[in-house]
């Protein structure tokens, strides 16, 4: 990390104006209560979600005119564009909309060669995510470190998952599909605990503020990861793939650690993909019946 001051950086001082209006937008929301809207089985959103994104857009727009935005809610500007933000005005809206009190807004500034496809990747060079409930503003751009509320933060330095505090999260569509209750049962039994708190880009700034040693989830999509990667890369993390391969923001797997277990935590996905060292779950029924055995027993 060089000794460039948070204030001296090029888009993270606008970047992070833009997403305290947000949150402050949200937090104004929370308070007074708003109704929810499914946009599928339990895939919810709110007027919250919208109005944040719409006030991003236009923020953005003024800001940074020739960047493209690709937000959660629906926006599409300027995808051809050198630099282009993915936006997640609202992480975490199950739990904004139950009054849980852990969601945040997420910018991510990709960074792309003159010319690409629309489709094609770039590099992630800036990353804020407001924390509005905690007042907590994470930022980072690319080279220059990663700081939560002006002071630099770095992962942790745990170096062994059984002494690892781990977070992941659960897809709110396609739910049948995910495998995750077994890895989650697995790192429940390996590590200090996991944490499902719903907001994945905050999950993320948490590894890198070194409050979590690591973070996993699959079928994220770019505005749940971009700015988080970033935030964990420069506070001295490591992000992959499961198999241990460079992340892509379109990766359906997101693996986030402190760099210092991340080896232990491939190891340990090859095996489980492999069907190998698993630990039994009883079955309820098979609890159910031990729980009627000790009661017979005890009389
Ligand atoms: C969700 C949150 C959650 C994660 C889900 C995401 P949303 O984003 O990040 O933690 O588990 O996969 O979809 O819908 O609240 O923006
Ligand atoms: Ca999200
Ligand atoms: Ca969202």
């Amino acid at each position: 990390m060089s000794g460039t001051a948070e204030a001296e950086l090029q888009w993270v001082p606008k970047a992070a104006a833009i997403a305290r209006e947000a949150g402050a937008r949200l937090r104004e929301f929370f308070a007074q209560g708003v109704e929810t809207e499914y946009k599928g089985d339990v895939d919810l959103v709110t007027v919250a979600d919208r109005t944040a994104e719409k006030l991003i857009r236009e923020r953005l727009a003024e800001a940074f005119p020739e960047h493209g935005v690709y937000g959660e809610e629906g926006t599409r500007e300027r995808m051809e564009g050198e630099f282009r933000w993915y936006v997640d005005p609202l992480d975490g809206t199950t739990n904004f909309a139950h009054g849980f009190p852990q969601f945040c807004v997420s910018m991510g500034l990709e960074h792309r060669d003159l010319g690409s496809a629309a489709v094609q990747d770039g590099t992630i060079v800036a990353g804020v995510i407001y924390d509005p409930m905690r007042d907590e503003l994470y930022t980072a751009e690319r080279g220059s470190g990663a700081w939560m509320n002006g002071k630099p933060i770095h992962v942790s330095r745990i170096e062994t998952l059984a002494e690892s505090l781990v977070s992941t999260g659960f897809p709110s569509r396609k739910r049948h599909d995910s495998p995750n209750i077994h890895f989650y049962h697995e790192f429940t039994l390996r590590s200090h605990g996991v944490r499902r708190a719903g907001s994945a880009a905050l999950d993320l700034a948490y590894v890198a503020a070194g409050r979590l040693e690591a973070f996993w989830e699959f079928n994220l999509n770019p505005w749940d990861t971009a700015a988080g990667i970033l935030l964990v890369e420069e506070a001295g993390g490591r992000i992959t793939d499961f198999a241990g391969s460079a992340f892509q923001l379109n990766s359906s797997e997101t693996l986030a650690s402190n760099g210092l277990i991340h080896d232990e935590l491939i190891a340990l996905f090859k095996e489980m993909f492999a069907g190998r060292d698993l630990s039994p779950i009883p079955t309820p029924q098979e609890f159910a019946q031990r729980r009627a055995e000790r009661a017979a027993a005890t009389g």
